[in-house]
């Protein structure tokens, strides 16, 4: 089950208090007055883009599978002076993820950009890939974003507007050695991105996807050092990403500044595929 596990009274409903209006009017972002969902927010990029959006002024719904790491990330953004609520869910299963839906509804009212983010690995050349690892892999990142985009799309029907942003991977572009269950999951979503650009782009939603790079985060803590060494010279700026510059790129695709961005597939690699 998914439940709202932290939500402060005065931050209820879309209807900001008169201090926090003062406040995020003065520096209004360009996200002002939206609601944006994050999944898998509690750390890494999806903590990073729930950051972003909520200092572009968004009410954000950050949501995990790790209950105390998003409890404490929602608590940073308000202790900040940011509109953050901290939700529960596996979005690998279809239960939690209505129940979030419904919960963020009732919390924050419409919801108008979805982010895709959570995603797990589970390495294994192709001779020595389980059927679990197969399995878990598609649960979370190819499932678990079908189940969300799911089950926000009539509320976005029904509002006219919405944007769906999902985190693919430049794996799901190239392939990579070790990565046969997650290059299927993140060519997947580009499909399942480029088929709802389609279907729903004259409803006014849009959806785009976001392919990073190396971004430095703890999913990389499964490759060995050498190998992210050697990724790590391959790439032109000489670096690995950092969540940050993954995030701003979700927040330009959640903002009305990208109002005819569709079906876009966009890299964020600092190069490394060239
Ligand atoms: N870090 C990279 O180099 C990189 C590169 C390309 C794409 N990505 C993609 O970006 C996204 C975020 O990656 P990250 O590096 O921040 O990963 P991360 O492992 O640091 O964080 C992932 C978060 O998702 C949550 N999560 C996992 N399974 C979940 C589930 N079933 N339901 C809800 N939440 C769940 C985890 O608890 C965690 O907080 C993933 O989709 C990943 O595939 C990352």
């Amino acid at each position: 089950m998914s439940h709202i596990i932290d939500a402060p009274q005065n931050a209820s409903g879309r209807k900001l208090g008169q201090e926090e209006e003062d406040r995020a009017l003065a520096g209004r972002g360009r996200l002002f007055g939206k609601t944006v969902l994050v999944t898998g927010a509690g750390r890494g990029i999806g903590e990073a883009i729930a950051r972003k959006c909520a200092f572009e002024g968004a009410q954000v719904a950050l949501c995990d599978l790790d209950r105390h790491a998003v409890q404490q990330a929602a608590e940073a953004l308000r202790e900040q002076g940011k509109l953050a609520a901290a939700f529960t869910v596996n979005v690998a299963d279809g239960e939690s993820v209505a129940a979030l839906i419904h919960s963020v509804k009732s919390y924050f009212g419409p919801i108008d950009a979805l982010v895709n983010n959570a995603g797990i690995v589970q390495d294994a050349q192709l001779k020595n890939m389980s059927d679990d690892q197969w399995d878990k892999v598609i649960a979370v990142n190819l499932t678990g974003v079908y189940r969300c985009t799911r089950a926000v799309v009539d509320t976005m029907l029904e509002q006219g507007s919405g944007s769906i942003i999902t985190m693919s991977s430049v794996v799901g572009l190239y392939g990579n050695f070790g990565q046969t269950n997650y290059a299927a999951t993140k060519a997947g979503v580009i499909g399942m991105t480029k088929t709802w650009a389609k279907e729903l782009g004259r409803k006014g939603i849009r959806a785009n996807a976001v392919c990073p790079g190396f971004i430095a985060t703890p999913i990389l803590n499964s490759m060995p050092q050498k190998v992210l060494d050697a990724i790590t010279k391959e790439v032109p700026m000489g670096r690995l990403g950092r969540p940050e510059e993954i995030a701003n790129v979700v927040a330009f695709l959640a903002s009305d500044e990208a109002s005819y961005v569709n079906g876009a597939v966009i890299e964020v690699s600092g190069g490394v595929t060239l």
